[in-house]
């Protein structure tokens, strides 16, 4: 018998799947807090839906999955949430990397990396330097990221170019931003998802979702399947883009 998530897949147009996937995990906590268990149970269990996610955009042809792991405001987190959630990183990075590289899957990474706790951007900088020949999917992880911690650095290396006379201001356009931004060589997301029944964006990928279509479920993320996941590329797919045109010339 075919499963849920078979036949959600099978009704996705597959010449109009999103290039890029980019998703705000959020709900851990709550979601701990419903099965009576600590915030980390939460934080654990949602290691199986990136899993699952990952799997679910590989098997569709997603090329770019970018998951909101840790921003620059969870650093305000309660220190011993910040340190179990390090050591978690550290934990699945290990576990994982036979894993990722078996199905193909390119680890990247952006944010202010220079945060982490040495050990975990050790790990990070092997799981990414061991993966980087891998093409079936990128796996981006959004790590002490915000998107206006990278785009005051956008402004500051450009700022520094002109500086240096690489530079002039005549010819700062989109292209010139977005070679200084984290997501430089990345295409911008055409979906953006957010678990756990919030509406808002927390600082994420603020200029390359300026045409992302949002997609929001209430679903907390350690309970996020492939299933929701085609659910979402679903919708996506009944929108109709049309980037400031009239209906009219988007069909044409
Ligand atoms: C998302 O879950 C994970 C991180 C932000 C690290 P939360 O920990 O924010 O879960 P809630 O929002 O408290 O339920
Ligand atoms: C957004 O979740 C950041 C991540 C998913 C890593 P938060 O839980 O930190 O966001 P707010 O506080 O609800 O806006
Ligand atoms: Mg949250």
């Amino acid at each position: 018998m075919a499963s849920e998530h078979d036949a959600l897949r099978l009704a996705i147009d597959a010449a109009r799947v999103p290039r890029h996937v980019a998703v705000i995990m959020d709900g851990n906590g709550r979601w701990a807090e419903r099965h009576g268990e600590h915030r980390m149970m939460g934080h654990a269990n949602g290691v199986n839906a990136v899993r699952e996610t990952l799997t679910g955009a590989g098997e569709v042809g997603v090329k770019y999955l970018t998951l909101y792991a840790f921003s620059t405001e969870n650093w305000n987190r309660p220190q011993a949430e910040v340190e179990a959630l390090m050591d978690l990183l550290v934990r699945t990075l290990t576990s994982e990397l036979d894993s990722l590289n078996e199905n193909r899957v390119r680890l990247n990474a952006i944010g202010d990396l220079d945060k982490l706790p040495p050990d975990c951007l050790r790990l990070l900088r092997e799981a990414m330097a061991s993966t980087a020949g891998n093409d079936r999917i990128t796996l981006t992880l959004a790590l002490s990221y915000s998107a206006r911690w990278e785009l005051m650095r956008m402004a500051r290396r450009m700022a520094e170019d002109v500086q240096h006379g690489l530079l002039s201001a005549a010819d700062v356009d989109e292209s010139a931003v977005a070679a200084r931004l984290a997501t430089a060589g990345l295409p911008d997301p055409e979906l953006l998802i957010r678990t756990s029944g919030e509406r808002r964006i927390s600082n994420f990928l603020l200029w390359q979702i300026a045409y992302a279509e949002l997609w929001f479920t209430d679903t907390l993320w350690p309970d996020f399947t492939r299933a929701d996941l085609y659910r979402a590329i679903l919708d996506y797919q009944q929108r109709e883009r049309r980037f400031g045109l009239v209906s009219e010339q988007v069909k044409a």
